[in-house]
């Protein structure tokens, strides 16, 4: 069965799905996009998602090119063209369609694709050794909370990863501290228990995982502080974890070639990995 795409305006099948040579998230990557799960056929919590994309679109100026309950419908209709329960769907919106020229154009209508895939099942031994990455410096613009199409630093930095071996690369930036993963956020457990991960500000984009984590902690009454932390830090702390909506929380045990604590998924991470797919049952029961 092909997949179905939604191309501006047209459900089509996907291996036919055409955009024009003169989009500008062709030629300048002008755009923005959202991942958004998928559990049980529920999306996972959709109105944050949709609240960060209307907030990347607003400091991009790009408009919206329909409602939210237009947009709502068609997220629903490609996930259930494409028979999607568990995985994830991918939605992405650029200035328009105009004549190649860095300032906007007069004249352009934003052009949204949406597609939707399934999950892969995650490996029981990747999930029981935990992840390895490795740290490179954060090479990105200044405005990294708008989750932008133009991914190249990020793309560069996850193929080092492959290549070291590595699942994720922790962007460093000028003063030793890390930012975040290249397609994820960066999270430590002090050795006293603390759970620590970096200030949203315009330094990191603002995971909607992230966000329902630091939300999972305060409810257990876990201790929890929103601040930088260097690699160094890391390196030597009790825990360390990633997260994202296609990883949910997976524990880092080797950063650089060297073993986070004992190298193994620390207990913390663990309970905030229950919590968390806890939160996604409760959202397709509907509780
Ligand atoms: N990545 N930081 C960066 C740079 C990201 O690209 C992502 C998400 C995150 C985590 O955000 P969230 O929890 O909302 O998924 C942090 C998506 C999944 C991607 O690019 O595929």
């Amino acid at each position: 069965m092909s997949r179905i795409a939604y191309v501006s305006g047209r459900y089509c099948r996907q291996d036919e799905a055409v955009v024009s040579i003169e989009d500008r998230g062709y030629q300048f990557a002008d755009g923005v996009y959202e991942v958004i799960a998928v559990h049980r056929g529920h999306l996972v919590d959709e109105a944050l998602h949709l609240l960060r994309l209307a907030r990347s679109l607003h400091e991009l100026r790009i408009a919206a090119p329909m409602s939210d309950r237009v947009l709502r419908h068609v997220l629903r209709r490609v996930i259930r063209l494409n028979k999607v329960r568990n995985g994830s769907v991918y939605l992405q919106i650029t200035r328009g369609v105009a004549p190649r020229n860095h300032a906007f154009p007069l004249v352009a209508f934003p052009q949204l694709v949406v597609t939707a895939q399934r999950a892969k099942p995650a490996d029981p031994k990747f999930l029981a050794e935990g992840a390895a990455v490795i740290s490179i410096p954060d090479l990105r613009w200044a405005r990294r909370d708008i989750k932008s199409i133009s991914l190249l630093p990020n793309v560069l930095g996850k193929q080092l990863a492959r290549e070291a071996g590595a699942y994720e690369a922790w962007q460093v930036d000028a003063d030793g501290f890390v930012t975040e993963g290249t397609s994820s956020n960066a999270w430590i457990v002090t050795s006293g228990g603390v759970i620590v991960t970096r200030k949203a500000d315009h330094d990191i984009l603002n995971g909607i995982t992230r966000l329902v984590v630091i939300d999972l902690a305060a409810k257990a009454g876990l201790r929890f502080e929103e601040r930088a932390f260097s690699l160094a830090e890391a390196k030597t702390a009790g825990e360390a974890f990633l997260t994202s909506t296609s990883s949910l929380i997976t524990p880092v045990t080797r950063i650089d070639g060297a073993k986070v604590a004992d190298g193994v998924p620390g207990p913390v991470t663990m309970m905030l990995r229950r919590g968390l797919a806890e939160h996604l049952d409760r959202l397709a029961d509907g509780a």
